[in-house]
């Protein structure tokens, strides 16, 4: 099934290109998506969904610590409308790059009733992070949850009737990303773009 998100994402295909000069890294294999790409796709998710929610009420907007604060921070920097900006938190990978027991790092302490919610973050892979903060965030009654992911990635789910976010940035294969708000082990969240982790990386703590 194809959603309204996923009818508009880009593609990235399984490529690797040299990381940019500057950011080198043994634990770096290359980059898969560039700050340019990231930047324009950013735009025009932030017109897409500004153009198709309804702007009468001010809309929350929930970015999802940590992974998503690069991400949130460009797209609300393209905002025109009245919204609302707080934060929830939640990880996920307590342990290496395997994904583990979700943990709400950050409650959600705005009034959500009657309002319409957009929920921001970095990338959906099992979904069980997006599910879980639909169900706690149902609770609060809210008009409606929309969700927007930067990344997707496509290859571990195609079939499944894993959640779907309504707004996709990319589609990727299914690779550990670092960059752009996602980390390994704490590392990485500062690239501007999006790169592939060398697979012979172990760690301890990644969220
Ligand atoms: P999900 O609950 O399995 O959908 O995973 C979502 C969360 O896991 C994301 O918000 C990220 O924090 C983290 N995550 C999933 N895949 C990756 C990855 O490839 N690199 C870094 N973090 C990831
Ligand atoms: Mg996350």
């Amino acid at each position: 099934m194809t959603t309204e998100g996923e009818a508009h994402t880009r593609t990235i295909p399984d490529r690797i290109q040299p990381t940019p000069a500057g950011w080198e890294s043994p634990e770096l294999k290359g980059m898969l998506i560039s700050a340019s790409e990231i930047q324009s796709r950013v735009r025009e998710l932030a017109d897409q969904i500004q153009s198709q929610l309804p702007m009468d009420k001010p809309i929350v907007i929930l970015p999802v610590l940590s992974g998503s604060f690069l991400f949130a921070a460009d797209l609300v920097r393209h905002w025109r409308f009245a919204c609302e900006l707080d934060f929830i938190g939640l990880s996920s990978y307590g342990a290496s790059t395997q994904p583990g027991l979700i943990d709400w790092t950050h409650k959600i302490k705005t009034d959500i009733k009657d309002k319409h919610v957009l929920v921001i973050d970095d990338i959906l892979d099992t979904g069980q992070t997006l599910d879980e903060v639909k169900k706690e965030l149902s609770k609060h009654h809210p008009t409606a949850i929309h969700t927007c992911v930067l990344l997707n990635k496509t290859l571990k789910t195609s079939g499944s009737t894993r959640f779907q976010a309504d707004y996709t940035g990319f589609k990727i294969p299914d690779h550990f990303v670092v960059g752009y708000g996602l980390d390994f082990a704490l590392k990485f969240r500062q690239l501007p773009f999006v790169g592939l982790l060398s697979p012979n990386c172990h760690g301890t703590d990644a969220d």
